[in-house]
């Protein structure tokens, strides 16, 4: 099997989240956010205290979509740029991970 592969572009809907664990550490580190044909890639840990973002699978974003929240205590992130827009971390960003798109869909981390 290809570690490096995530999943189908298809498999994040817009406006939705994925996270993902590509070295099999029993939990995501990564996670994986579309904003229409945008994707992007961040590292799943919150730079305020270093904690995985979402209280439960795959809950990284809030009710509405539109920013990326971590559940501790309760920072919004920009989906696109990951910078902090409100909370105890304001200014600072998630860790970008390099992603790519395949010819054949497939989502992968860049190497
Ligand atoms: S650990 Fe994310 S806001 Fe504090």
């Amino acid at each position: 099997m290809d570690a490096t592969r995530l999943c189908h572009a298809n498999d994040v809907p817009d406006g939705a989240a994925r996270g993902f664990d590509p070295q099999g550490t029993g939990q995501a580190t990564v996670f994986v956010v579309r904003q229409g044909t945008q994707l992007r890639a961040w590292r799943d840990a919150c730079p305020h205290h270093g904690t995985p973002l979402p209280w439960r699978r795959d809950a990284y974003l809030d009710a509405a979509g539109r920013h990326i929240v971590c559940a501790a205590h309760g920072a919004l992130f920009d989906p696109l740029t990951g910078v902090c827009t409100l909370g105890p971390c304001l200014g600072d960003a998630l860790t970008p991970v390099a992603i790519e798109v395949h010819s054949d869909g497939s989502l992968r981390l860049a190497p």
